[in-house]
């Protein structure tokens, strides 16, 4: 396994590997890798020759108050998974080198940005897309490979490859859950015993309001207040945002014809959890999400 710091070097290498015809996916990461990221490389070795991991903790999509600086960091445990899941080069780019002197250019997806996490943390899909842009640029892969965990963001990217006429095809994976329903997710590594005890009641209220949307509660107030009351009753979790809006433009939804998408945002002590699933007649259930 290769593991490339200079930014011309990994372009170097990448070009090489298309001019003798090899198919480049590339699986963007900030790194302190899990099993849904482990998911995302097996993903992506299925569905190439070259498996191209970058491990990049990207300033630009943290706020001023958020946790770039205490994002957590294990570059050698990184490595470890990396090699078992057989990916070919591991691109770790330095910040001054990404964000050289002067940077000043943005892309930016306007609509699909003004609302949740986006309406939360201004500036974080602007910094998502512009760090993914710039990725594509480097590695050119042919796929890239993306969590539905972060269905907002994966629209996003979708959403910008669409408008720019990027030649990359976006592969979205399914979220892979704790055996009790908890999402993966880096952040995780916040939660105390007794906020990740806390935390279970986001899988909860999920499996509650499927239930319920199974058995034909359509309108979103009370899909949404099924969710609301679960997470109200957690002492130690916030409700940030829940949404029940169209699959495709996140638009919110007064009522639900055959599906939506379920959104919500809950602080467990200093850990912002976000997590989504689909509303959908054959149901849903956070044990199945990841089988
Ligand atoms: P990060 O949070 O490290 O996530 C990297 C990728 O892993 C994203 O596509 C995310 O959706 C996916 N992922 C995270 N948890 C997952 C889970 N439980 N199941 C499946 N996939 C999961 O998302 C980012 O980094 C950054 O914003 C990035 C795209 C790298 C741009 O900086």
């Amino acid at each position: 396994m290769k593991i490339i710091e200079d930014i011309r070097e990994m372009r170097r290498y990448a070009k090489e590997a298309r001019a003798k015809g090899a198919a480049v996916a590339l699986v963007p990461t900030m790194g302190y890798l899990h099993a849904g990221h482990a998911e995302l490389l097996r993903v992506a070795r299925e569905s190439a020759d070259l498996v191209v991991l970058s491990i990049f903790v990207n300033p630009m999509q943290f706020g001023p108050k958020e946790d770039y600086q205490t994002y957590p960091r294990d570059i050698n445990g990184d490595m470890k998974l990396a090699a078992q899941t057989g990916v070919d080069a591991v691109f770790v780019p330095y910040a001054a080198d990404m964000y050289h002197h002067g940077f000043q250019t943005f892309v930016n997806v306007e609509e699909l940005t003004k609302v949740l996490c986006g309406e939360v943390r201004p500036g974080h899909f602007r910094g998502v897309t512009t760090v993914v842009l710039k990725l594509f640029n480097i590695v050119g892969p042919a796929k890239a490979v993306f969590g539905k965990k972060d269905y907002q963001q994966y629209l996003v990217v979708r959403r910008m490859v669409e408008d720019l006429n990027l030649d990359v095809e976006i592969i979205g994976v399914e979220t892979m859950r704790e055996p009790d329903g908890l999402a993966m997710s880096s952040r995780n590594s916040y939660l105390d015993p007794a906020e990740r005890l806390a935390a279970r009641c986001i899988p909860r209220a999920m499996d509650e309001v499927n239930a319920a949307f199974f058995d034909g509660t359509r309108a979103s107030a009370s899909l949404i207040d099924i969710v609301k009351k679960i997470i109200e009753n957690e002492p130690l979790a916030v409700v940030e945002y829940i949404s029940v809006c169209d699959t495709e433009t996140l638009a919110d939804l007064e009522y639900v014809e055959d599906s939506a998408r379920l959104l919500l945002a809950v602080k467990v002590g200093k850990a912002r959890l976000i997590d989504n699933c689909l509303l959908e007649k054959k149901g849903w259930s956070a044990s199945l999400d990841s089988l």
